[in-house]
């Protein structure tokens, strides 16, 4: 697929980039945005209940220089526009494209950009990394345009965009539909979430399976769990092992998302496996991730594997 795309596959290329453009127009219709979203109430979640322990990562990750790199790529003219603009499609596009971003970061050449910003798709959250501030917000959300089996049914927009159109190709590729459990989750819906795994599991389940509040991407609006709904939706733990979710993870790249939490990264992210669990990084960086052979966002960006937490 990757070196002679289904022409089907150029055309939701071309969609889902289409779909990413506008984020930085969108920073001026954060009003509107504001004004079309709901803010989720409380929940019940459904536990992310445990899976086998992972096997060893097949792959190590091939490291590609950007081809284009800037030799001060914070200095571009493009890139200064960008940032006064929070566009982040296009500060990526300044700096040559999703893998010479990737790789003037993991340089230290990018000194504009923080792997700490939580408004950015280039955040990374683990459990050596909480977000800042602890109690963050996305500014704005969006409903999630499919099924939903909570009432957690909101991410950032350019993500609901994105999922969208994923979910549409996947229903007429003959993959069958998707819906989600949860997308953005508060600070405090994430303690109670955390809490409730706890109750289940104990401490040690609950963090191998639950991020701690103000440590979880579904905190950032970037996150979403998926659910195969076919008469009717399963469970996330289901998902895996569907047809759904074998599209999901063969395809979601080309929407921008990643799988966060796969097969044999556990004792990098700290996580079981969560074949439901997608990221969204946007087209320009997940093709990067994909292309470059990654199983962890830790690992694209070169940061300290995150198993546990300090306290
Ligand atoms: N289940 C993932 C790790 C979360 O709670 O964010
Ligand atoms: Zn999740």
């Amino acid at each position: 697929m990757l070196s002679s795309p289904q022409p089907q596959h150029a055309a939701r290329r071309s969609r889902v980039l289409g779909a990413a453009l506008p984020l930085g127009l969108a920073v001026t219709a954060v009003g509107v945005l504001l004004s079309l979203a709901s803010t989720p109430t409380a929940v019940s979640t459904q536990p992310e209940p445990a899976l086998p322990e992972p096997v060893v990562i097949a792959s190590v990750p091939e490291v590609q220089v950007g081809a284009t790199t800037a030799a001060d790529p914070c200095s571009e003219p493009s890139v200064l526009e960008a940032i006064a603009v929070a566009d982040d499609a296009a500060i990526i596009a300044g700096f040559g494209g999703g893998e010479s971003f990737r790789s003037a970061v993991v340089a230290g050449n990018a000194p504009c950009i923080s792997l700490a910003d939580p408004a950015h798709v280039w955040v990374v959250v683990n459990k050596a990394r909480p977000l800042d501030p602890i109690e963050y917000a996305p500014s704005s959300l969006a409903d999630l345009p499919m099924q939903m089996t909570t009432r957690s049914g909101q991410a950032r927009s350019d993500v609901a965009a994105a999922i969208g159109a994923l979910v549409a190709d996947a229903a007429a590729e003959g993959a069958g539909s998707i819906g989600a459990n949860n997308g953005y989750r508060s600070y405090d819906l994430q303690v109670a979430t955390h809490a409730s795994h706890v109750r289940n599991s104990g401490q040690a389940g609950a963090d191998a399976s639950s991020a701690r509040a103000g440590h979880s991407e579904h905190q950032t609006g970037l996150a979403l769990d998926l659910v195969a709904c076919d008469s009717a939706c399963g469970g996330i733990d289901a998902f895996g092992g569907t047809p759904q979710g074998a599209w999901v993870a063969e395809n979601a790249w080309e929407y921008g998302f990643i799988v966060r939490y796969e097969q044999g990264g556990t004792g990098i992210t700290g996580y079981k496996p969560e074949p439901w669990h997608l990221r969204y990084l946007g087209p320009e960086l997940a093709a990067a991730y994909h292309h470059g052979g990654y199983h962890t966002l830790e690992e694209f960006f070169a940061l300290p594997a995150a198993p546990d937490y300090a306290h």
